[in-house]
């Protein structure tokens, strides 16, 4: 307001300068810059909140999975979610979802795959594109679909069908994923088709696309993430292949103590190559 009053009476008096401009700007600048510091930290703040660390974590691993596991809140807005939801539940609705395997990885769930998209949703993957995978990213999307009382077990994505980074937008219900530390050696990215392919467990084709590992949370390191419905993860590196990833159904639904309320949930999920 002052700036402004200060710069009408200047242009009324044929005063004006650029220098004037600028010196009269400097204190919006500085309290815009003091904004977007203070919305930095509220946003970090918030991130670390999402996630809770359990056992002993050496301290170069979880500085590690902090970079290389990040959620990011309201991704995605409620009328981008709605639309999103509304492209896809035409076809999905017609599927039924699967219980029947319990070997399998993801148990009371549908799937499918996407390349086309409406326009405005597209936008919003180009968003993923360009904020999870600096623009190399695979043509098909993945949508899974998971009942309220579905659950993806502890697994790794295979390193043949999935490059180092895996993201995924919520929809319709906020969840926990659980990462818990596995076999280090066993999951590392070497060249392509050369990375060590543990023995299949489960059925095909599920074991195929989702390793099953042991990786027991006993004298482990682990970590709870609260993925909150419109957020979306980007899972990289350390986190993808040296971690399970699992989302735990609802009766084991919590967070810091807190029942989440685990109801429908559809992930869409991008990946890149190999
Ligand atoms: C998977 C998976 C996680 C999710 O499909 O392999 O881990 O967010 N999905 O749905
Ligand atoms: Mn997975």
């Amino acid at each position: 307001m002052v700036v402004y009053f200060q710069f009408a009476r200047n242009f009324q008096n044929n005063q004006i300068s650029s220098e004037m401009i600028i010196q009269n700007r400097i204190p919006l600048i500085g309290h815009i810059l003091r904004r977007c510091h203070q919305q930095a930290i509220e946003i970090n703040a918030r991130k670390d909140n999402l996630t809770a660390y359990f056992g002993k974590w050496p301290e170069t691993e979880q500085k590690e999975f902090r970079q290389h596991m990040r959620i990011i809140a309201d991704f995605i807005s409620e009328p981008e979610e709605q639309q999103l939801h509304e492209e896809i539940e035409p076809y999905m609705s017609r599927l039924r979802y699967e219980f029947d395997h319990w070997d399998d990885a993801i148990h009371g769930f549908r799937e499918t795959e996407r390349k086309k998209w409406f326009p405005k949703n597209r936008e919003v993957l180009e968003r993923v594109r360009q904020v999870a995978f600096d623009g190399a990213i695979m043509p098909y999307v993945h949508i899974l679909d998971l009942a309220p009382d579905g659950v993806i077990k502890p697994h790794v994505d295979s390193t043949r069908y999935c490059g180092n980074t895996i993201s995924g937008i919520s929809l319709l219900s906020d969840s926990v994923m659980r990462l818990v530390r596995t076999d280090e050696q066993r999951y590392q990215q070497q060249s392509p088709g050369t990375a060590t392919q543990p023995t299949s467990q489960g059925s095909e084709p599920d074991a195929a696309y989702r390793h099953q590992p042991e990786a027991p949370l006993k004298n482990n390191f682990y970590a709870d993430i609260l993925l909150p419905r419109r957020s979306l993860y980007i899972m990289s590196h350390t986190a993808r292949y040296n971690f399970t990833h699992e989302i735990l159904s609802k009766e084991h639904s919590q967070f810091r103590g807190t029942l989440v309320p685990k109801t429908r949930r559809i992930s869409i999920i991008c990946r890149n190559e190999p």
